[in-house]
């Protein structure tokens, strides 16, 4: 059944959530701690928008279109997978590259963003650090591009002053602030016509990779993906990095910093276990090997139930999902851009 029509009154007021995903592979573990796991609490709550943000992976990925398109597929699968749950009336799935009134508004954003909070971006300045290769045009104005992402659906301020709220990981904080800057430059400049957004952040911003790095991601090899099998899961947690001092199992191991034992405070439920193995390990009484079958229980146990809705989502028509959520982001963002033509004057002035 295709998503009720979007009317005037929005439904029953509730607040919005808006966030997005970059489909350039599969998700891992990482995605789930930094942002899936708190998506999924608040699906109940908000009407939320789960925007899979294809356009904006051009940005990093413009050469390589085919890996975009095939991981939207696995992104939304991984959605399902790990419980977001598109037949609620107010869970959409949205599409960005079908939403081409977004282009439209991140054009006239573009022209109250002075180029200089782009270049200042501390996010957009490391990413172009690892990109190693030439950036784009696009890319240096990709945070526009989220602007228009995040405030087409914001509320008309004459209606409602509730901000858009957009759970994201800490890289993601200096695009909000860019959002809030332009939404605020556009209605100086103009009329209002976007409230603010407010950044809602995870419990764990950031799971470092298997290899003890600062993150998961795919270019290392680091990465635990909710898809994986279970032999593939066995044989990366038995390859994790722990205490690189320690050489025999008998000598004192250190607790702290060790990707391990990280992962245990995350993932096992089991917290006397946790201590018990932490005291043995520092003691050197227990070795990296009984500590990463430990892990491997229960980050098997962890994934079993997301392995099995993946399985059972295979089976369905998932396009259809995104097409009734972006259907109805759509007909929001027409509206949204109607307001904001009309404060730039760009509504046939001349013809009245
Ligand atoms: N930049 C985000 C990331 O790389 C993805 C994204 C696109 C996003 N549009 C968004 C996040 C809007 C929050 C809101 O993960």
């Amino acid at each position: 059944m295709p998503k009720f029509v979007y009317n005037n009154s929005m439904s029953e007021n509730l607040k919005r959530v808006l966030t997005g995903i970059r489909p350039t592979g599969p998700l891992h573990l990482g995605h789930y701690i930094g942002a899936l796991k708190q998506w999924v609490a608040l699906q109940d709550e908000y009407e939320c928008f789960f925007m899979i943000a294809d356009v904006q992976a051009l940005t990093t990925h413009a050469d390589n279109p085919k890996l975009i398109g095939d991981s939207v597929r696995e992104v939304l699968l991984d959605f399902l997978a790990v419980g977001l749950d598109p037949t609620k009336p107010h869970v959409h799935f949205i599409l960005q590259s079908a939403i081409p009134e977004l282009t439209e508004l991140t054009v006239y954003l573009s022209m109250v963003t002075p180029f200089t909070w782009m270049q200042s971006n501390p996010t957009i300045q490391q990413e172009s650090k690892d990109l190693g290769k030439a950036i784009s045009t696009g890319f240096m104005y990709y945070p526009v591009s989220q602007a228009a992402d995040i405030l087409f659906v914001s509320p008309d301020p004459s209606e409602s002053s509730e901000e858009v709220l957009v759970p994201v990981g800490e890289d993601q904080v200096p695009h909000l602030r860019n959002t809030n800057s332009i939404a605020s430059a556009f209605n100086r400049t103009y009329s209002p016509t976007f409230n603010e957004c407010k950044p809602l952040l995870g419990e764990y911003p950031r799971l470092v990779g298997t290899d003890g790095q600062s993150k998961m991601s795919k270019s290392l090899g680091n990465c635990i993906n909710l898809k994986d099998d279970e032999k593939t899961v066995e044989r990366m947690i038995k390859g994790m990095f722990t205490d690189p001092n320690r050489i025999h199992p008998n000598d004192p191991g250190t607790v702290e910093g060790n990707p391990v034992f990280l992962y245990h405070d995350i993932f096992n439920p089991n917290k006397t276990e946790v201590e018990d193995l932490k005291k043995r390990y520092k003691e050197g009484t227990v070795g990296d090997v009984e500590v990463k079958e430990k892990l491997n229980v229960v980050i098997q146990a962890f994934l079993e139930p997301i392995r099995e809705r993946r399985r059972s989502a295979e089976k369905m028509d998932i396009k259809k999902f995104l097409e009734d959520g972006t259907d109805f982001a759509r007909a929001l963002a027409v509206r949204t851009l109607i307001r904001t033509r009309k404060a730039i004057h760009l509504d046939y002035p001349s013809l009245k």
